[in-house]
């Protein structure tokens, strides 16, 4: 295979599957306009795997960018993490995610197809389940409806993906489904980053240890689990770069339209989370229970057994892992790439 190019390869997946990909001898070249990421993280990521990766600053909405890398570089393959992906703001700016992630995508494909790249690995997430028809989770569960924007996105993009190979049969489309992603490399030199006040848990507990939050609020424990509290299914985001280099294959034997959840089949609570957190790093993260987040379910973890079948991937790193590597990425660098 040729070159991959992974657009949003300087987020937090992103980096992390760069570095996967190099390490297993792909030829990389990296897509990112740096609305929410910096580039110092690719500087982080040459350091890793001892080499630099090419990059664009480039926005996948700017055809004639997209034209000109597709012109230099040779590319086989996208693996296609670009995407604005904050609920909370889709929901009051449901137009640029409408912009941002649906056309820039389009933008994208069309430009792929004219250079004759018709192999896409897609960012999609658990959220295109709703609130999920059953536990664990199977690819055959249905989509559902989503509450925000964002999710909507996400959702109406793997409609379109399928759509476009279903129509060309030369498309291989590969959507993963990532369930919730968190950890960072064992390096402590890449990891998440969020801008602002982090909407996802594990962002905010390690910032409340870091001491930059004061206290978690922990939102609802009247849900139907087992202490009342949300449960997901965390998943360190090095496995989940892990499956990306294992979803190739299926581009490399040309098999269509293929759909993978990515995720452990472990449920935790907000509270199993806090404990292990607490327990795996020695410190303190002081909560308190306030009302449910509009759009949150109760309950959402995955059958990954698909994955494991089709692709040889199963993740490997248990929850304690996960919270030490969180804890080692923001210990190392409380101010994200701006230290
Ligand atoms: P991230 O924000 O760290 O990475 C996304 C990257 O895309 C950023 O570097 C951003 O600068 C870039 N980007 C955004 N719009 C762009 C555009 N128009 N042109 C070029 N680059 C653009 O987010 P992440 O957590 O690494 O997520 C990666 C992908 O996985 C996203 O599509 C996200 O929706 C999806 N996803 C994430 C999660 C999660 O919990 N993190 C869960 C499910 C799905
Ligand atoms: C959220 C998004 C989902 C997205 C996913 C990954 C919503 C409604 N859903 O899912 O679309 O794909 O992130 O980015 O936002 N919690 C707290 N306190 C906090 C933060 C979270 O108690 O400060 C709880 C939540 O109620 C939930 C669990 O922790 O039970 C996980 O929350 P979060 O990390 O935001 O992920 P999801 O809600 O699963």
């Amino acid at each position: 295979m040729g070159k991959i190019l992974v657009t949003g390869g300087a987020g937090f997946i992103g980096s992390h599957t760069v570095v996967e990909l190099v390490q297993a001898g792909k030829d990389v070249v990296v897509l990112d306009n740096l609305s929410n990421s910096s580039e110092k993280s690719l500087d982080r990521v040459a350091t890793i795997v001892g080499k630099k990766i090419p990059f664009y600053k480039a926005d996948i909405l700017d055809r004639d960018a997209l034209e000109e890398i597709f012109s230099k570089e040779s590319i086989d393959a996208v693996i296609h993490f670009a995407g604005l992906k904050a609920v909370g703001e889709s929901t009051q700016k449901p137009w640029e995610y409408y912009e941002n992630n649906i056309a820039g995508t389009l933008t994208l494909v069309d430009v792929m197809r004219k250079h004759g790249c018709k192999n896409i690995i897609f960012s999609s997430s658990a959220t295109v389940y709703g609130n999920p028809a059953f536990i664990p989770i199977t690819e055959e569960c249905p989509k559902g409806q989503c509450t925000n924007p964002y999710g909507w996105t996400k959702s109406m993009l793997e409609q379109i993906l399928s759509d476009i190979q279903k129509a060309d049969n030369e498309w291989n489309v590969i959507l993963l489904r990532y369930f919730n992603p968190i950890g960072a490399h064992k390096s402590g030199t890449i990891g998440e980053n969020p801008n602002g006040i982090p909407n996802n848990l594990m962002p905010y507990i390690t910032q409340v240890a870091v001491g930059k939050r004061d206290h978690l609020s922990v939102f609802g424990n009247d849900y139907d689990t087992h202490d009342g509290t949300g449960v997901r299914d965390y998943i360190h985001v090095v496995d989940l770069a892990i499956g990306h280099v294992k979803a190739l294959q299926k581009i490399e034997e040309k098999a269509g339209l293929k759909i993978y959840n990515l995720g452990t089949g472990h449920g935790y609570s907000v509270l199993d989370i806090v404990k292990n957190f607490e327990e795996a790093n020695g410190v303190k993260i002081p909560y308190e229970i306030v009302g449910r987040r509009p759009g949150d379910i109760a309950t959402c973890y995955a059958d990954p057994g698909l994955a494991k079948k089709e692709l040889g991937w199963e993740a490997k790193y248990g929850i304690r892992e996960m919270c030490e590597d969180s804890w080692r990425w923001q210990k190392n660098n409380p101010n994200g790439f701006e230290d």
